[in-house]
């Protein structure tokens, strides 16, 4: 595996790889666990050479302190990615990535409009700036992207469609503790207690699937808000019954043929999100 970590560098390696071959990339933003290696494993799986970008992007943090706390670990990364059949480790410098201020505003298709999007201003502006860059940079045919951030790919397929990319963006399960928490790069991030209590959210969500089948939208998400802010340690911050091709929120279950319940959940001062099919 080369580790590139100038765009030089990687220009050179990128090169190298068989031009008639299928590239899956895979763009991180480091710290990884098994969550991005099963992502690291679909692209393996499926394409002739996997790409792997580690960058802390920074203009998809609208809080600074997030920016600076975001666990950085670069050699244990590097060492996980060898062992998975990876061919480039990508970690550039953030010149590389941006020469210059990145200033542009991208059409999101308004699905940025709920959930993630109003309670963190340019985060997903952020998103695509940097995965626009790490594409066009990269060329790969195929990305791999984890569906905890449902969000987020829905808006990346946007972009990559709209923006005639000549990408296949395929999206990956969910990935979970034996206990049920999402596998999450802040996970490290929490105190034994709150580590103790973070399973609870998954554990709320599933009910919610089950209280879908007797109560109205408002009562399920009133019901496991409920639930979730009874444990101590966790603080739900938003709970929302989603149509999962339009991002909207839902009002009665005959607004949408598929429901998503996404949600973002504090353990303070650490943010946790997570998702379920409702049907
Ligand atoms: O999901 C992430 O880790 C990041 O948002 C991404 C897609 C790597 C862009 O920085």
């Amino acid at each position: 595996m080369i580790v590139a970590k100038t765009l030089e560098e990687f220009i050179q390696a990128r090169q190298a790889l068989p031009h008639q071959e299928s590239i899956g990339f895979v763009p991180t933003m480091g710290a990884l666990h098994q969550g991005h290696i099963s992502l690291v494993e679909h692209s393996v799986a499926k394409c002739s050479h996997t790409i792997v970008s580690i960058f802390v992007n920074p203009t998809q943090f609208n809080n600074p302190q997030d920016l600076a706390t975001y666990p950085r670990t670069l050699e244990a990364d590097c060492a996980l990615l060898e062992k998975s059949g990876v061919d480039i480790a990508f970690a550039p410098r953030v010149i590389d990535i941006y020469p210059t201020p990145d200033n542009r505003v991208f059409d999101l298709g308004g699905l940025d409009s709920y959930g993630e999007g109003p309670r963190r201003p340019g985060h997903f502006n952020g998103v695509a700036q940097v995965v626009t860059r790490l594409f066009d940079i990269v060329k790969p045919q195929h990305a791999f992207f984890g569906e905890k951030d449902f969000q987020q790919v829905a808006i990346i397929k946007y972009f990559t469609r709209n923006l005639n990319y000549p990408i296949e963006i395929v999206q990956c399960p969910i990935l979970r503790e034996d206990d049920g928490l999402a596998k999450s790069s802040r996970n490290t991030l929490l105190t034994p207690a709150q580590r103790e209590a973070a399973p609870h959210i998954y554990k709320c969500l599933k009910k919610a699937v089950e209280y879908a089948a007797t109560m109205s939208p408002a009562e399920v998400i009133a019901a496991v808000t409920g639930e979730i802010d009874a444990n101590p340690e966790l603080e739900t911050e938003y709970i929302e019954l989603v149509d999962a091709d339009t991002l909207r929120p839902i009002a009665a279950w005959s607004d949408a043929e598929n429901v998503q319940l996404w949600c973002a959940v504090y353990a303070r001062p650490v943010r946790l999100i997570d998702n379920i099919k409702i049907r």
